[in-house]
């Protein structure tokens, strides 16, 4: 029997090399979480991405940048139980903010496509049960931590407690902020559910698991054959240090996500189905526009497929993802490259500095080509993080784009339009120099093939550099008062005009907005990589426009505030969702007054003991401790609570009521309850600190 490894592409990468065109290329950005805005963090990638799509495509080669809305799990559910909507009302309300972002930043994908998409469900279910028929499935029993209140099982983000380590308070259950130790769920000290504040009670249930070390390997190989950066190599071999341990692939309902197809009451692990993403965003396209899925996908497949993450998601994609395609009989990626993270004048993105910047705040205030350059000055093939120091992008932006690049135009368009009706001279003037610039293309080429967009950058203003010298040297202006020297003012204006052209042909990667612009301006076709080596003459050009205005201080400051007024409508958003998540609540009774109020006699009360009663459908019986003293209360709370779900906890109860005799017995007292009731009741419950007994104010 073959064995599956045969067909994978996987001991011969086939590096790819400039002239083998048109290539097949296929790229993606990491999947954005469908709950949360656009930020310039997430842009680093988009704009990275986007450059090297652009720069493929310019080249003539086959190429394709898809992505989609990472939509599903844990967080997405409980942002929209929080909004009081559906999840899918959520995630198709973000999609349509993403789309929007992206367009404004120009990220040019060729299909934008979601993880909770029939094509998705499709393509995961075909990877589990190929993977899973190959025997690379097991199932297992685990404890995990579970929510009584909310019933469900709670991932290690929603446990929060004090470290266990440090004593520091209110952390996640997988690492503690403060000191940064790491530790299992059950070692954190008091905890309680980020979803209901109740204590996470232990409970098992079966799950499937992903033997990744079937394929240690074969991933060993697969990474030394130079697929992933050599600093995430690195990385790697110490987690193959550590041993590959089996892949938790499913999450116990309620879940949003797909329900496994042999496991009713399961759901694909939302990691599980993301990067599949990639492959449905890509099914998605092909069956829109007649493209072969299998060209690209399948094992043999020659072309290539490149993943650009984050660094914080490398174990996903260098581990995970390969193994999932390899064991259903896909091809493996050609590359994974990881940049590093963002940080804005030196620091983390900050909230309440106002750094903490979206995507749709900045495009308020600023020109997305500004960012889209200034990350490419500064964007290497490296991990390495990457700091948009604000005083330096406002520099260099004025600098190079608006002091270099377009000041040639500017300096040569006027006299060509006003003294020869917009014609460039028959002939070029300076071959030699028109020559090296077109020479140039090459070494700037590799530089983006290789990702090294700030050495690319920088050739291309040195090229800048040397055609305002040309211009210096030459001065128009001066020639421009000169009698009998129309030709000579014509031909430096031509040349200015042409070496102008090539420069933003090499920066139409970076600069899709402005090379559109440009080609308008001089009347040509889009220009693709190589369709500058002969100059224009002879050609007649439009009246130039300013095509980018300086970076102007008080926008970007004007960004910071607006920023920071983000926050502040975030969190009133935050709490009118939580008051529409309450829209069933009942009108408010008749005024009583403050006496009235004064009369009640509040006080927190520990749940000693809880027990059914006995012929009584909805009743418990409770046994109140009040510090000292107890109570008997009946509380018609059994169908939304479990006896041994209430044991131990706080609540507030009614002390003064005068007891009522009742059909079990004496009730002396009343709890308090919130809802409409049946399974919808909750009880209340103090904040940290409050002791059984307290008077509650
Ligand atoms: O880390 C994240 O933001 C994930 N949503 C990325 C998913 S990438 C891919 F695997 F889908
Ligand atoms: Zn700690």
């Amino acid at each position: 029997m073959a064995h599956l490894w045969d067909n994978v592409r996987l001991f011969q990468p086939r590096f790819p090399s400039m002239s083998d065109t048109p290539r097949k290329i296929l790229i993606t950005s990491a999947l954005p979480y469908a709950n949360g805005s656009i930020h310039l963090g997430h842009l680093v990638e988009y704009i990275q991405t986007d450059i090297w799509a652009r720069f493929q495509k310019l080249r003539g080669n086959e190429c394709y940048y898809v992505c989609a809305d990472d939509a599903h799990g844990t967080p997405i559910m409980l942002r929209a139980r929080a909004e009081g909507i559906e999840p899918e009302e959520l995630i198709a309300r973000v999609w349509q903010e993403h789309t929007e972002d992206f367009a404004g930043f120009h990220i040019g994908f060729d299909n934008y496509h979601s993880t909770h998409s029939p094509e998705n469900q499709a393509c995961a279910n075909l990877i589990y049960e190929r993977n899973r028929d190959a025997g690379h499935i097991v199932r297992k029993t685990i404890h995990q931590a579970y929510d009584p209140e909310a019933e469900m099982f709670l991932p290690d983000r929603f446990i929060k407690g004090t470290c266990p380590k440090c004593g520091a308070e209110d952390q996640y259950g997988d690492n503690c902020e403060a000191c940064g130790a790491t530790y299992a769920p059950t070692e954190l000290k008091n905890p309680r559910s980020a979803v209901s504040g109740a204590t996470p009670v232990e409970r098992e249930s079966e799950h499937l698991f992903f033997r990744l070390s079937d394929f240690e390997d074969e991933l060993k190989q697969w990474h030394q054959a130079g697929h992933v950066q050599a600093e995430m190599a690195n990385k790697l071999d110490e987690w193959f240090e550590a041993g590959l341990a089996d892949w938790d692939i499913s999450r116990d309902a309620p879940y949003f996500g797909f329900e496994i197809p042999d496991a009713p009451g399961k759901y694909f692990y939302v990691w599980l189905d993301a990067p599949i993403g990639y492959m449905a965003s890509f099914r998605n396209l092909c069956d829109k526009s007649g493209i072969d899925f299998d060209a690209f996908w399948g094992a043999d497949s020659g072309a290539e497929l490149y993943h650009f993450i984050g660094k914080d998601i490398i174990y996903f994609h260098a581990l995970f993802w390969p193994t999932m395609l390899a064991g259903a009989g896909f091809r493996m990626p050609t590359a994974v490259w990881a940049h590093g993270f963002l940080t804005v004048d030196g620091a983390k993105m900050s909230k309440s500095r106002g750094t903490f910047i979206k995507a749709s705040t900045y495009l308020k205030h600023l020109n997305p080509e500004y960012l889209r350059y200034y990350f490419a000055a500064k964007l290497s093939s490296r991990i390495d993080d990457l700091d948009l120091n604000l005083e330096d992008f406002a520099q260099r932006v004025n600098s190079d784009l608006v002091g270099k690049v377009v000041n040639i135009a500017s300096r040569c368009a006027g006299f060509i339009n006003k003294r020869f009706g917009g014609q460039l001279s028959a002939d070029c003037a300076e071959p030699e120099l028109y020559a090296e610039f077109v020479a140039a293309g090459d070494a700037i080429a590799e530089q983006f093939e290789q990702r090294e967009y700030g050495r690319a950058v920088r050739e291309i203003m040195a090229l800048a550099d040397r055609a305002n010298q040309y211009i210096d040297e030459k001065k128009p202006w001066v020639i421009a008062k000169e009698e009998g020297q129309e030709q000579a003012l014509q031909d430096i204006c031509s040349v200015g005009i042409n070496l102008f052209r090539v420069l933003v042909g090499y920066l139409k990667p970076v600069l899709p907005a402005m090379a559109e612009q440009v080609e308008a301006f001089l009347a040509i076709d889009a220009m693709s990589w190589d369709s500058q080596t002969a100059p224009l003459t002879r050609h007649a050009i439009n009246k130039f426009k300013p095509l980018m205005t300086r970076v102007e201080k008080e926008r970007i400051s004007a960004m910071i505030e607006d920023s920071k007024e983000d926050l502040a409508a975030e969190e009133k958003a935050t709490s009118a969702g939580k008051a529409k998540q309450q829209a069933t609540i009942e009108p408010i009774a008749d005024a009583i007054t403050f006496d009235d109020f004064a009369r009640l006699d509040l006080r927190i009360a520990r749940i000693a003991r809880a027990e059914a009663v006995e012929g009584a459908d909805k009743l418990l019986r409770l046994t109140l401790d009040l510090g000292g003293e107890t109570r008997n209360v009946f509380a018609g709370i059994k169908s939304a609570y479990a006896p041994q779900d209430l044991e131990g906890r706080l609540t507030v109860m009614v002390a003064n009521l005068t007891p009522r005799k009742m059909r079990f017995g004496v009730s002396e007292g009343m709890v308090l309850a919130a809802g409409p009731g049946g399974e919808d009741l909750f009880i209340l419950s103090p904040d940290k600190g409050a002791q059984p007994g307290m008077r509650v104010k």
